[in-house]
């Protein structure tokens, strides 16, 4: 049963909706612009804010669709694995050859999903810290990096594999945001990197 929650999960994540989208809405490939990266964030560099908000909710939603369906298969762990398969599904699509997206938005409709308190913590970091910085990437991996604190603070120590695995997973995909971090060169919301 695990193998069929796993496999599950990870084809609700590998679910590309913001190539999906860009492509109906005639925008091109969304891997051929600004980052290349096919989430929220990169939508947004289309010019198209509607767009860019249906990707976040898609994305979203693919994560927390995937726990419901693995919490309703019924086995032990369910819901943690099928989500952590879907945040590995649309990091890893093998639709796309396995070059997927970096997590953000999908970890968050997991994390809500799983505990809606962890989800909660999830979204105001990730607001804080985009407010203050302005950079996308900030905000996506301080909170990614925060569920498993708040994971144990709340008691939720059965969670913590899940939300550790999620937040290793998501700062392992920013790899070149971080570097760029660190040359002071990672653009703000809105502008393109020059990659
Ligand atoms: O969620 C992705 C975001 O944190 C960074 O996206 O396109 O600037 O690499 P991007």
């Amino acid at each position: 049963m695990a193998a069929l929650i796993a496999a599950l999960g990870y084809l609700i994540g590998s679910i590309p909706f913001g190539i999906i989208l860009t492509r109906l809405a005639g925008a091109g490939d969304l891997r051929a612009i600004g980052s290349g990266n096919i989430g929220a964030t990169n939508v947004l560099r289309t010019g198209r804010k509607g767009l860019a908000a249906t990707t976040l909710l898609l994305d979203g939603a693919k994560g927390a669709l995937a726990v419901w369906a693995g919490t309703q298969l019924g086995a032990e762990g369910g819901g943690p694995i099928a989500g952590v398969l879907a945040l590995i599904g649309h990091c890893y699509p093998f639709w796309l050859g396995f070059r997927g997206g970096k997590g953000v938005a999908t970890m968050l409709g997991v994390s809500l999903a799983l505990s809606w308190l962890v989800g909660l913590v999830f979204a105001l970091v990730w607001l804080v810290a985009l407010a203050l910085s302005r950079i996308s990437s900030v905000g996506g991996i301080s909170a990614a990096l925060c569920t498993p604190v708040a994971a144990f603070a709340l008691g939720l120590v059965g969670l913590m594999p899940a939300f550790g695995a999620m937040a290793a997973l998501v700062l392992w995909r920013h790899r070149s945001n971080i570097a760029r971090l660190m040359r002071g060169v990672e653009p703000r919301v809105g502008a393109s990197p020059k990659i």
